[in-house]
């Protein structure tokens, strides 16, 4: 399975994805790596990978529509079967979405804490259990039908970073175990519901 990852910042989600992907019994290989921004962590792991990457931002385009046209086509230049967004802190719109399909890992337990502060928000809520979860990206924020969870207790001591490491650990697990039986037994989405296998 060809895979395009998304990222924003530290891509610690991505090196998890490359590391595995460096088994060919695992399924998946990542064929590019796409950025909103420059100089990232990122996007740095992908070129020690020696993994192609492109970088398209917002700012560069009259709009958004235009932006998301440009998007679209880098990411189709790469020709994926899915579409990876592991820390890309952008809404992606209708153009990409309609022509391949994309799944977001976010670091609470959906529909819970939506948004750029999922640890941090759940934290503020005084949630006692919180998490991960791999969705299939829809046009709602964080809405979509779910691949797969994973949950982290709160700590009475945790800040929002305590606890946001914390849910990556899980986070890069879910996401590597979820995409690699993805590749390798297929999967489908009815409705609400996702099926592997
Ligand atoms: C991850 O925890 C991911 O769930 C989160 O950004 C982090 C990226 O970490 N994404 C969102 O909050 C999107 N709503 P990484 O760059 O180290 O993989």
């Amino acid at each position: 399975m060809r895979l395009v990852v998304l990222v924003s910042g530290t891509g610690t989600n991505l090196q998890a994805l490359l590391d595995a992907c460096a088994d060919p019994a695992y399924g998946a290989e990542v064929v590019a790596v796409g950025a909103d921004r420059d100089g990232i962590e990122g996007l740095a792991r992908a070129q020690r990978a020696g993994v192609p990457t492109f970088v398209c931002r917002v700012r560069d385009h009259e709009s958004r529509a235009d932006w998301d046209g440009a998007l679209l086509e880098a990411v189709a230049a790469y020709e994926p079967d899915l579409v990876v967004s592991a820390g890309f802190m952008k809404l992606v719109g209708p153009p990409l979405l309609e022509r391949f399909p994309m799944v977001n890992t976010h670091p609470a337990l959906c529909p819970a804490f939506p948004g750029t502060q999922g640890a941090a928000d759940a934290l503020a809520y005084g949630v006692k259990v919180t998490g991960a979860t791999l969705f299939v990206v829809d046009d709602g924020v964080d809405t979509g039908p779910i691949v797969a969870q994973a949950t982290v207790p709160v700590a009475d001591d945790d800040t929002p970073a305590s606890l946001h490491e914390r849910i990556k650990v899980v986070e890069r697990s879910m996401l590597v175990d979820s995409i690699g039986r993805m590749a390798r037994e297929g999967w489908s989405v009815t409705g609400r519901h996702v099926r592997i296998g």
